[in-house]
């Protein structure tokens, strides 16, 4: 049987040691971190995200504030609203939940952001410190996808590892974050031929399509370390919903490990935010 890589877990730890250095944070500065969390318009699955998020972060010692605006919110108004907490020294970390409505021009908004604010790393600064290696930001989900390989993979160099999705939340970041590790990476993503072929040459296999149980357990290799980023909610024929993955975990018996869905890599999520947010405000503080 394959293990399984318990996401809970290992995010509750991680939430444990920002809560301790929060709190030392607090202790000489005097002010505890801070994050200004900007939700627009009322998507139902952003409301839930926003909702854990201020949880999380309450529980850990950092002080969160939401800024709910209505989904006709001009662009301008939102701009001038991360203008002032850009400005504003008592706030460390800002995340404009994703997506927002047409209407408004995400790109736009995610370059507002001061760089060494941007919990989320989805400035172009960070994007570029990322694709060097340098320090900066890092997106949440894939930071924390890699924490979870790290539990269970000794040694990343040389191993072929299998992206799937490219997107700029998670594909391309985690891509950057296994190539950076020394691994061989291959990316795939909607147009590419032969993905089951592709997928039974990796030894780390991160699935981030939002396709449900895309990923079989017959394109998986035997000793393979799958990550399942996937979370679809699902309405159940006994009217009751259920979230699901990208694979079918169920099949993946033969893996060395896999994350589970949910309670996998969506906890790790809100815990890489929790600890980008105590980096943010030290770095912001400390320099
Ligand atoms: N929407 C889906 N994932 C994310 C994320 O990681 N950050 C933000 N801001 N919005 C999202």
């Amino acid at each position: 049987m394959s293990k399984i890589i318990q996401g809970k877990r290992i995010a509750r730890e991680l939430c444990d040691r920002v809560a301790i250095e929060a709190a030392e944070f607090r202790q000489k500065h005097g002010l505890p971190p801070a994050l200004a969390v900007v939700l627009v318009g009322a998507n139902p699955a952003s409301e839930i995200y926003v909702r854990q998020k201020v949880v999380e972060c309450r529980r850990a010692g950092i002080r969160s504030m939401e800024y709910r605006l209505p989904a006709v919110t001009p662009e301008a108004a939102l701009l001038d609203l991360i203008d002032s907490l850009n400005q504003d020294a008592t706030i460390h970390g800002i995340l404009v939940q994703l997506p927002l409505p047409d209407h408004i021009d995400a790109s736009e908004v995610l370059d507002a952001i001061d760089p060494g604010k941007d919990v989320d790393g989805f400035h172009p600064v960070n994007v570029g410190r990322l694709s060097t290696g340098t320090a900066g930001l890092i997106p949440c989900t894939p930071l924390g996808c890699m924490m979870l390989v790290d539990t269970v993979v000794d040694e990343l160099r040389g191993k072929h590892a299998v992206v799937i999705g490219k997107s700029n939340i998670v594909g391309k970041p985690v891509a950057l974050l296994l190539l950076e590790r020394e691994c061989t990476v291959t990316v795939t993503h909607i147009a590419t031929q032969g993905l089951p072929d592709i997928v039974r040459n990796a030894d780390i296999v991160v699935v981030a399509a939002g396709v449900p149980h895309l990923v079989r357990g017959h394109w998986v290799k035997p000793g393979a370390v799958v990550i399942d980023v996937g979370i679809t909610r699902r309405e159940r024929s006994d009217g009751k919903a259920s979230i699901v993955g990208d694979c079918a975990t169920e099949e993946m018996a033969h893996a060395d490990a896999v994350t589970p869905v949910p309670g996998g890599v969506g906890p790790m999520t809100i815990a890489c935010l929790l600890a980008n947010t105590l980096k943010a405000a030290r770095t912001l503080n400390d320099g």
